[in-house]
């Protein structure tokens, strides 16, 4: 079938003074079972109305994304919520209170308002309420729950400003909301409240110590507690597909080796011995690159650590600021045409944790101790 092509059209707007009719175009298209890509704290979604069958097949089919890897739906309001899934149990009702709107995701019993494709035939429906200001009023204007994947090319890494959203979709949908760069810069965190034990599906926005607070005998899949069911029927992100890979080929050593000068020397001496071909995301702020290397990969070095070196000083923060700018500085060297991207392991404390899952992800090779 031949995809229809669009001239993307790229719809500025200032979250801090939102103007409804500046979305009405979206609104518009929204309403008619189409697709449009809009603003989050975490990153850019592609949305579509979570009721359409029709504009749910146009997201699967825009992204490439598999048919049986289910999307998130974005809400408003608890009543919005309400109206789209079974019942809201009392301790989750709490757990939206405190952390609503933001970057948390929730798994609910769905009604027979959301068609099975977006779940992909699970019964369960992954539901959050984003806090960008533009996506609550976008939700709004429609009336509609928003169902919204990441708006990148599905294994690409994800979208964190509106020009990565046009790198990957000029041409193949009718518009773009352009908010501004997002904040979080990794996508929500994945919750299960219902299963035993609870879990961290996915790490994202919301740390783990924070949740931990409110529910405390909470773990995190693949790190605390795995079960060979729900490998054999992936439902968990990330289980079965390749993701957040740029072009390059991406080389992530793990945080505390020994001797990084010698690591990265080896990595050149045996993919390539040209340091054009090389990208560098320096991650750790105790590690000291020679000089020589720095001269030697001027542009191609992206330091994550200069803002944290100087301004900031809390360890979580340094953490936020890594998964800020961590798709960014992916996609930013393979626009730089580099063939290898070497990354710096950080460790799996707050915003860590959701960066270190993304960047093993997205390797090609984990350098270990
Ligand atoms: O921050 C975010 O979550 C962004 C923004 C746009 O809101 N969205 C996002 O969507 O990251 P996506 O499709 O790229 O990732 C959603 C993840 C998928 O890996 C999927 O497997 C998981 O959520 N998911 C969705 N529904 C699920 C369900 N019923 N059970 C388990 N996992 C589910
Ligand atoms: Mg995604």
């Amino acid at each position: 079938m031949c995809n229809p092509s669009f001239i993307t059209k790229v719809i500025k707007i200032d979250p801090e003074n939102i103007n409804n009719q500046d979305l009405r175009e979206a609104v518009i298209i929204l309403q008619n079972e189409g697709i449009v890509a809009f603003p989050t704290e975490t990153v850019y979604g592609l949305g579509a109305s979570a009721f359409s069958e029709k504009a749910i097949k146009k997201i699967f089919r825009a992204k490439g994304r598999p048919l049986d890897n289910p999307l998130i739906v974005h809400i408003d309001s608890m009543e919005m919520l309400e109206s789209i899934v079974l019942e809201v149990p009392k301790n989750v009702r709490s757990l939206c209170e405190e952390f609503w709107p933001g970057p948390l995701t929730i798994l609910f019993q769905k009604n027979s308002k959301i068609p099975d494709c977006v779940t992909a035939g699970l019964p369960t429906v992954a539901i959050r309420m984003p806090s960008n200001l533009i996506a609550q009023r976008l939700i709004h204007l429609s009336g509609l729950p928003l169902a919204a994947p990441s708006a990148n090319i599905s294994g690409k890494p994800s979208p964190t400003s509106p020009s990565h959203v046009k790198d990957d979709f000029d041409g193949k949908i009718p518009l773009i909301i352009d908010g501004g760069q997002c904040q979080v810069g990794v996508e929500s965190t994945v919750i299960n409240v219902n299963s035993i034990p609870p879990l961290i599906l996915r790490p994202g926005g919301l740390d783990y110590e924070e949740l931990r607070k409110f529910i405390l005998d909470l773990k995190i899949y693949d790190k605390h507690y795995k079960n060979k069911d729900l490998e054999k029927h992936p439902s968990t992100p990330g289980l079965k597909y390749r993701h957040y890979s740029p072009t390059a080929r991406v080389i992530l050593i793990e945080q505390n080796q020994q001797n990084m000068q010698s690591i990265i020397f080896e990595i050149l001496n045996s993919f390539t011995q040209n340091m054009n071909e090389i990208g560098y995301i320096h991650t750790n702020p105790e590690i000291v690159l020679e000089a020589l290397y720095l001269e030697k990969l001027g542009d191609n070095l992206i330091d994550l650590t200069k803002k944290t070196l100087k301004t900031i000083v809390i360890q979580k923060e340094i953490y936020a600021n890594v998964a800020h700018k961590i798709f960014w500085a992916l996609r930013m060297l393979d626009s730089k045409k580099v063939k290898y991207i070497i990354v710096e392991g950080i460790s799996e404390q707050y915003s860590g944790l959701a960066v270190m899952n993304r960047l093993r992800k997205a390797a090609w090779k984990i350098i270990k101790k």
